[in-house]
């Protein structure tokens, strides 16, 4: 429910436009921190993938998103077509928030070395590290002098080999590296460019990796709070990046993971020694 994740109502983004990408349902990441920042007074355009309509367009209509266009990162025409609408709709844009990514299924699962193809390997690239770079190009584009805000979504598999992760965990290397070369870039505009790292969250996503389910386990076991990473907690640092909160911070990766990232081993395993 939209209302779940309005920890707070407001007016921190009253007068923002942006364009919120991979809302797919009601689980989805996006969906969440649209919901968030919907509440404070944001107007938003999504960007969704071709064929989702009949799911996205409900979620929209609940929070008064009214610019919708079907795009497909790996299909440049798509990209032209969607940018253009939000154009043609807002004039510019405020915020951009990238919340896309994708691998072969069968890629996620197993040995990394034995199971990585050079197509696979190639698409999640494509998918998952590319499109930011060429989102953050266009969005910049449509932002005024006053500058902005671009979020994008990885996940701790870029710093640390996560059973499964595999390809994908390469591919959040690149798009966390691929921040802080956009940072560099947009940072004398005055746009900010960050990225959110949440904990495991069930989404469509994560129930394409094989073992998910002990992913999310492991996240609240392993974390330091013992507890699952929030949709909320996710919303609430996306709404002060894409906000004038976050005024000074970029080119940085935020952990939203309930403290799963800072952890060395547990209390309990180093009793037993
Ligand atoms: N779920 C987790 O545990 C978790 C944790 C950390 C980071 N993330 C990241 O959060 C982001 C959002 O994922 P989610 O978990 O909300 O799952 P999700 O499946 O709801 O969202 C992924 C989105 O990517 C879109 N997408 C895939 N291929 C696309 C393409 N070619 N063109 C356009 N859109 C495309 C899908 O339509 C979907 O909306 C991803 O980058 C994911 O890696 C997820």
């Amino acid at each position: 429910m939209a209302e779940d994740y309005q920890m707070l109502k407001g007016e921190l983004m009253r007068g923002k436009r942006g364009i919120v990408t991979g809302v797919a349902n009601h689980q989805s990441i996006a969906w969440g921190i649209a919901s968030q920042l919907a509440a404070q007074g944001a107007e938003m355009a999504f960007l969704h993938l071709p064929g989702m309509e009949r799911r996205v367009e409900p979620l929209a209509e609940s929070i008064g998103v009214k610019v919708l266009a079907p795009v497909d990162v790996t299909d440049d025409a798509s990209m032209d077509a969607a940018f253009a609408k939000v154009k043609q709709a807002f004039g510019t844009i405020d915020f951009f928030v990238h919340a896309i990514a994708s691998a072969n299924r069968d890629e996620l699962k197993g040995s990394f070395v034995e199971n990585t193809t050079r197509e696979g390997f190639l698409r999640a690239m494509e998918i998952s590290a590319f499109s930011f770079v060429d989102c953050a190009r266009r969005a910049a584009a449509l932002m005024p002098q006053t500058g902005g805000s671009i979020i994008t979504l990885t996940y701790m598999g870029s710093e640390r080999a996560i059973p499964n992760y595999n390809t994908m965990g390469v591919a959040k290397a690149a798009l966390e590296a691929a921040v802080r070369y956009a940072a560099r870039d947009l940072g004398p505009k005055g746009i900010r460019v960050n990225a959110l790292s949440p904990g495991a969250m069930r989404t469509i996503s994560l129930a394409g990796i094989s073992g998910g389910r002990a992913m999310l386990a492991k996240g609240r076991a392993l974390s330091a709070m013992q507890e699952d990473t929030s949709m909320e907690g996710v919303a609430g640092a996306a709404l002060w990046l894409a906000s004038d909160l976050g005024r000074s911070t970029t080119g940085e990766v935020v952990h939203v993971d309930a403290g799963f990232h800072i952890m060395g081993f547990k209390e309990d395993e180093a009793a037993e020694s």
